[in-house]
């Protein structure tokens, strides 16, 4: 107990230091008034370079370790806090953000199909996402961006945008890529008072981003600007979740494959297959905490293992998931499902793309493969 006291007062005065003296630099971020979302992203001032998202200056860019799939979709997410305020840091959980808060997400395709490219990074921008904190909880929009790259209109309805690339084999993609209603934003970050955000939690925000001096790690970059509210572990006492791709350069090498397909399904599923998610009637959970079980019949029912599914779709499978059996699991079918149009019966998640993540597919596959076989129900 006599040990903790000196800690204690080094991070105090460490809050206190960070606190004044290296606060992040004044802003020219114009909030709208609650309730009164501009028309125009331009409005906002959160960017400096808004076609090649150069942000303001106190406006934070920041990436996740696993990502959900959005039909190959290239983000770029930012974090832009009212001045004076602070973030309650959570070890495991999303982070408590003040009101004032608004939280970036700009959604965009290499542009490098049909002549030059339209913006410096390459790139089309599709739509620009906000959630904004306002005193009775967090409010989603959405902004258009127009095809000469050079405004974006808030859209409440949704839409369908032609869009075609060239994927890492070379090959042209085409698609219709499809712009979420308000109304379908709540699917996933759930409605009412459960509206919340998803990505900025520790295990996610656990790793660099250049800042302009080199690969920093975020927590501490964002620590170092006298944003969180206590000072957090060191970065290796943190919580991470694995890049579920990165098979070779993580430091220490690569994380374990059940880790990887555990960080995947925690993006792309467990906001709404949770205990707090917005299908966890179903007993399916999906989140990073809930995928340590032990892939048996015994342990894994959560997880889906010999489970029955209580829906349809997928006819003839039996089971959401049987161990060292990809094909037989429910599971698999159905996030390789397309099924137009979205939302299908059979498609997971059934909305938020259009295509199948072909990588996604092969690596939950080969995660349920490598699971010891299991009989469920005597098979
Ligand atoms: C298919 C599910 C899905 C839908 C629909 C969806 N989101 Fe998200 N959104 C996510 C997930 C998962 C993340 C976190 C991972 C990431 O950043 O890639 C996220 C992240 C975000 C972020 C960054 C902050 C955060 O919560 O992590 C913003 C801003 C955002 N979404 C806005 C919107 C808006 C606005 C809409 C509706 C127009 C919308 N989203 C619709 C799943 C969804
Ligand atoms: C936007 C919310 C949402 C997301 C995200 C989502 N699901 Fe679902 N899921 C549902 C709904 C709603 C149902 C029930 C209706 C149905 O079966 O179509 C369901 C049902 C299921 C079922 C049948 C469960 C049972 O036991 O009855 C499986 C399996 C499933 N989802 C897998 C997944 C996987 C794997 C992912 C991620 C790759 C995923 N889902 C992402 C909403 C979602």
């Amino acid at each position: 107990m006599r040990r903790t006291v000196p800690i204690l007062a080094l991070s105090s005065a460490m809050l206190l230091l960070f606190g004044c003296g290296a606060s992040s630099p004044s802003s020219s971020v114009t909030p709208a008034p609650e309730g009164a979302a501009y028309a125009t992203l331009a409005e906002w001032h959160f960017f400096k370079d808004a076609p090649n998202q150069v942000p303001e200056d106190g406006v934070v860019p920041y990436d996740v370790n696993a990502r959900l799939f959005t039909d190959y979709a290239l983000k770029h997410r930012f974090i832009y806090l009212p001045p004076g305020k602070k973030i309650g840091y959570e070890p495991d959980e999303v982070w408590d953000f003040p009101v004032g808060t608004i939280v970036i997400k700009t959604f965009a395709y290499p542009d490098n199909v049909s002549g030059p490219p339209k913006t410096a990074l390459g790139e089309r921008l599709i739509e620009t996402r906000l959630f904004i904190h306002e005193s009775d909880g967090w409010k989603p929009y959405t902004y258009q961006w127009n095809d000469a790259q050079t405004e974006a209109k808030r859209l409440d309805v949704g839409d369908t945008v032609p869009v075609s690339w060239v994927d890492k084999d070379g090959q042209t993609r085409s698609i219709q890529y499809e712009i979420p209603s308000q109304q379908q934003c709540f699917e996933c970050h759930g409605g009412g008072t459960t509206t919340r955000l998803l990505g900025p939690r520790t295990g996610e925000l656990n790793r660099d981003w250049d800042y302009g001096a080199g690969p920093e790690n975020q927590i501490d970059h964002i620590a170092s600007l006298g944003w969180l509210d206590k000072t957090p572990p060191p970065a290796d006492q943190r919580i991470t979740y694995p890049e579920p791709f990165n098979r070779s350069d993580a430091p220490g090498g690569p994380a374990p494959l059940a880790e990887r397909a555990r960080a995947y399904v925690q993006a792309n599923c467990a906001h709404c297959h949770s205990p707090n998610g917005n299908v966890n009637y179903k007993k399916l959970y999906l989140d990073w905490d809930s995928t340590a079980v032990a892939p048996t019949a015994a342990d894994g029912l959560s997880l889906g293992v010999c489970k029955h599914p209580t829906s349809g779709g997928c006819g003839g499978l039996q089971y959401d998931l049987v161990p060292g059996d990809a094909e037989e699991s429910i599971l698999v079918c159905r996030i390789s499902a397309v099924s137009p149009p979205a939302p299908a019966a059979d498609m997971m998640p059934p909305l938020g793309r259009t295509i199948e993540d072909k990588e996604g597919v092969a690596l939950v596959s080969e995660w349920i493969d490598s699971m010891a076989p299991s009989m469920c129900g005597g098979r």
